[in-house]
């Protein structure tokens, strides 16, 4: 019973960091792909995911990422909270511009 209990706080406190950020990432995805690449495949084509891909992208850093996509949220009237931003630079950078890795 006692194993139990540590292996079920030692579980508690291992995983809801991965669990946390595959969640965040899920939900920016959805977010992003409902409200962002209408623009940008009219720039770009494809999926629009070039504008993340090509040489000359402008956003060198994570944080620079972060204000891009509040900057784009903000033109485009999205309602997003703090963390409705931070998931969708999760899935911008887990899955385009590999940040942090
Ligand atoms: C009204 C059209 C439009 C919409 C909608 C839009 N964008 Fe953009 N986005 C742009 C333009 C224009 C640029 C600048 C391209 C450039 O500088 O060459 C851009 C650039 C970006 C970049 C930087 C690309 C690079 O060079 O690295 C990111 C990141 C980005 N947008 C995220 C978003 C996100 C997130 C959303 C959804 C909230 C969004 N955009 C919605 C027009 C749009």
């Amino acid at each position: 019973m006692k194993n139990l209990i540590t292996l079920t706080i030692l579980s508690l406190l291992t995983f809801p960091a991965l669990a946390d950020e595959k969640i965040s990432v899920e939900h920016g995805k959805k977010l992003h792909d409902e409200s962002c690449t209408g623009c940008h495949i009219g720039m770009t084509g494809g999926d629009g995911s070039a504008l993340y891909t090509r040489k000359d992208r402008k956003m060198k850093t994570r944080a620079s990422l972060e204000t891009q996509v509040q900057r784009c949220a903000t033109n485009t009237n999205q309602s997003w909270f703090e963390e409705d931003v931070k998931s969708v630079t999760d899935y911008l950078d887990k899955t385009w511009y590999k940040f942090s890795k």
